[in-house]
């Protein structure tokens, strides 16, 4: 990945160019494995979608008296599953041994914008910090498509041995705005989706700097030279953005110019997140199918950069930045990946999305009947990946249960042997376990 001109004109240090990304590729260690519908899942009543895992200052998951803790976007079980971003709002769940869930219920009894959309959380010292994404303007009388980052501070936990609950008062305020510079505003995007949102705390071990990493957008003007001139391809403009909080406050934000962008490429870099790994840092984003930039054929996926300074410059993983995909024959199976360390493995959580469709586009589920998009919709957590990574490469190892989360002290099962040659057989998913030397799904455990 080549160097960016010097902060200041809106570009970012490193870029994610459109010769890379013309060598994406499913291929072996990089297609995630089939996912089935768990036997049962602990959000009942409710499809949850975008997780993310209370961390401490560093990324490491946090434990709170012997309880982990899930956040996760949720909307009622009844509803459409492509309108649930317009209603969505954070729930968590804790679990003592990352198998069992119990839902704690909506974080917040009131929240800045018209619904919150993904984040991160962080346990500081005792404190509980939420960082979200306001979606929506608060006194709208319609649905508005404004996103600025918020945070809500004071959540303190109380736990026992049987019980656990995270509570406020919660003290909320808007952190972040895009300034029109570096990251677009709404008036100024002319893509097909406008992003300024899912923050992400992570401090820096190396410098011991706080950031909040988020998905925006690069302003590129209309008429100019960028993407060659190509007014289409100029729409496809994502960024990862930063901003440090020079007291290591996580209320009190300033905002740099993005450490990573995908101008002329892609439009939209999801959740993005950092994993420190053998002294380097791994840049993580999700993207889709459809939001890349005409003539780039990517798939919805997580997509990875290394970098030895979280300033960069990154360069793609795998060459072309795909990490994981979903298989040809279910390709929007799965969705917004977050990946965290495990001893010598990289773990990687996302939801469950779209699965017995394969049709070319995910707009296409919205033609089919309302029953057909509710029974196709997974709206739970997916399988856990396992992934070696080692410099510049990754490989999916196999797969944990939907909602298996372990702690590092936790080890993990044996790998049942790979298919010659292949890339992983079938599923290691839902309640059975597939026995790759005679195919068959040896049913009837919820253990892998
Ligand atoms: C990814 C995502 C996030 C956003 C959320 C809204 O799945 O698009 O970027 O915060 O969904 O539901």
């Amino acid at each position: 990945m080549k160097d960016g001109p010097p902060a200041g004109d809106g570009r970012a240090h490193s870029r994610w160019t459109h010769d890379q990304a013309a060598g994406i590729e499913r291929r072996e260690g990089i297609v995630a494995p089939v996912v089935y519908p768990p036997a049962s899942r602990p959000n009942e009543g409710v499809h949850v979608w975008d997780t993310w895992l209370l961390r401490d200052r560093h990324g490491a998951v946090a434990e709170v008296d012997g309880w982990r803790v899930v956040f996760c976007l949720s909307a009622p079980a009844d509803l459409l599953p492509g309108k649930r971003h317009d209603v969505a709002e954070i729930r968590y769940y804790c679990s003592r041994d990352g198998r069992r869930w119990h839902d704690g219920g909506p974080v917040f009894e009131s929240a800045l914008g018209q619904r919150q959309w993904a984040g991160s959380a962080l346990l500081d010292d005792g404190d509980v910090y939420l960082f979200y994404t306001a979606a929506g303007e608060d006194d709208a009388a319609e649905l508005t498509y404004s996103q600025r980052i918020a945070g809500a501070a004071g959540g303190a936990v109380s736990a026992t041995d049987d019980s656990f609950a995270i509570e406020g008062p919660w003290r909320h305020e808007v952190l972040l705005e895009p300034d029109g510079e570096r990251y677009e505003t709404e008036a100024q995007s002319r893509g097909m989706a406008y992003t300024f949102r899912d923050p992400w705390f992570y401090e820096d071990p190396a410098t011991g700097e706080s950031c909040l990493l988020f998905e925006g957008n690069v302003p590129v003007p209309e008429g100019s030279e960028t993407c060659g001139g190509d007014a289409a391809a100029q729409a496809f403009n994502g960024c990862v953005g930063v901003a440090v909080s020079p007291s290591g406050d996580p209320m009190d934000w300033t905002r740099r110019p993005p450490i990573l962008d995908a101008v002329c490429v892609n439009q939209e870099l999801e959740r993005p997140h950092v994993v420190r790994w053998d002294g380097r840092y791994y840049l993580f984003v999700s993207s889709h199918m459809h939001t890349f930039a005409p003539g780039i054929t990517g798939y919805d996926g997580l997509y990875g950069f290394v970098a030895d300074s979280l300033a960069g410059p990154y360069r793609p993983l795998n060459d072309a930045g795909l990490v994981v995909t979903n298989p040809a024959n279910a390709p929007f199976q799965s969705y917004s990946w977050m990946a965290f360390p495990h001893r010598e493995e990289l773990l990687v959580q996302s939801f469950f999305n779209y699965y017995d469709f394969d049709g070319e586009t995910l707009d296409l589920i919205g033609h089919l009947p309302e029953s057909e998009q509710m029974r196709r919709f997974g709206g739970t957590l997916g399988p856990t990946l396992r992934l070696a990574l080692d410099g510049d490469r990754t490989r999916i190892l196999g797969s944990l249960d939907h909602w298996h989360l372990p702690l590092p002290d936790e080890p993990l099962p044996d790998f049942l042997p790979h298919e010659p040659g292949g890339t992983l057989p079938g599923s290691l998913t839902g309640t059975g376990e597939y026995d790759a030397r005679s195919g068959d799904r040896a049913d009837g455990t919820d253990e892998e």
